[in-house]
């Protein structure tokens, strides 16, 4: 039996939210009935291209109407836990932007409100839901690249600066929840530097580390102003590593093999430079859905199957706690912060 299509809400319609009205728009799972934006202009704009969805800018036109059943929210961070638990109040299941909530105790009480409510409430945690993650995550599950050594993540660019959070929150938000979910286990301590250029106060620049368990060590690197735009993630294994290009159109995945002919150098530098190039590269043929597709369905099922979804609560509130060591060291000058 095909389900019945879900009623839905976005929340925001800004940069991101932008890309959930298309894809809200033009999913076969859903129908996308209302739109709220406090910016009036925005809203003006983005009715301009979907005439037929209903825009306002008062979150009641939403909670009040018992016909919708689902919310995406895709505002600014600060806005997320007063919407959220606002949602979840007005019995609307809700899939919440990353990060949940600036605090970690914050997502607790918004998974807890959920259970409480009996309604999903999923973190769009986006990654989680990215072919080129998931493969990566089947050959570590499958031992194809050996044990762990370390994962290096590098997401740098222009902006677009954030007025509410610093770019932990922002940015390194990502790359912790890949960190955590490619070594399946929460870090035993975090230290960061990290600096405000732009006087916000929140920081525009930070490198974080976290030490995970079994001496995998992780390096995330993270940017507002830098004037390359990458988004890296490479995992280091005993035999073989993995590097993500995000931005690369048709080979975002590269496997490099170095286990078996790998030699130690012997001689002069030309063998040295020979020996580390060493094994094959492979270039896996991936299908690259957009994943906010998946997110979208993952949702929708997890609303039907009432099954708790791979990023809750609890997965947003492990995220959300290593980016508060990673803030903690660095107002503690670089101190190691130990996740207990
Ligand atoms: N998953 C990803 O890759 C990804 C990428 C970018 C942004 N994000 C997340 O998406 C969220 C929004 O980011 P953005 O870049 O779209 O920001 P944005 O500032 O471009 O858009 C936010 C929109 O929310 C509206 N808004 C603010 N408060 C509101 C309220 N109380 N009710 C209704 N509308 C309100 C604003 O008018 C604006 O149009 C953030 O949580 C950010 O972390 C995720």
């Amino acid at each position: 039996m095909v389900a019945a299509k879900i009623k839905f809400a976005l929340i925001g319609c800004g940069y991101w939210g932008a890309n959930f009205l298309r894809v809200l728009a033009g999913s076969p799972l859903v129908t996308l009935v209302a739109v709220c934006d406090t910016d009036a202009d925005r809203r003006a704009a983005m009715h301009a291209q979907y005439p037929h969805i209903t825009f306002t800018g008062d979150i009641s036109d939403v909670t009040s109407d018992m016909g919708i059943q689902a919310a995406v929210i895709c505002t600014p961070v600060e806005t997320h836990l007063p919407l959220t638990e606002l949602l979840l109040r007005s019995g609307k299941h809700v899939l919440c932007e990353k990060p949940l909530t600036g605090t970690a105790d914050g997502c607790l009480y918004l998974y807890d409100l959920a259970q409480q409510m009996q309604r999903c409430l999923m973190v769009g945690h986006v990654f989680e839901y990215n072919s080129v993650i998931n493969y990566m995550q089947r050959m570590i599950a499958a031992d194809e690249i050996g044990p762990l050594r370390y994962l290096q993540f590098t997401r740098m660019g222009l902006g677009p600066v954030r007025r509410d959070v610093s770019v932990i929150f922002d940015l390194a938000a990502h790359d912790v929840a890949i960190a955590l979910s490619i070594a399946g286990a929460m870090p035993l301590s975090v230290t960061a530097t990290g600096q405000s250029f732009q006087s916000s106060g929140l920081e525009d620049v930070a490198f974080i580390q976290l030490t995970l368990p079994g001496g995998v060590i992780a390096s995330i690197n993270v940017s507002w102003l830098d004037p390359i735009k990458q988004r890296l993630v490479k995992i280091v294994g005993r035999d073989k590593m993995l590097l993500f290009d995000d931005l690369s159109l048709g080979e975002k995945l590269k496997i490099v093999e170095m286990g078996q002919n790998y030699q130690d150098p012997k001689g002069d530098f030309g063998s040295f430079q020979l020996s580390v190039k060493d094994g094959q590269i492979i270039i896996p043929n991936l299908q690259y859905p957009e994943s906010l597709v998946t997110e979208l369905e993952h949702f929708a099922e997890c609303i039907h199957s009432g099954s708790a979804p791979r990023t809750d609560g609890r997965y947003a509130h492990r995220v959300v706690r290593v980016l508060e060591a990673a803030q903690e060291s660095i107002r503690q000058d670089g101190k190691k912060i130990l996740i207990t």
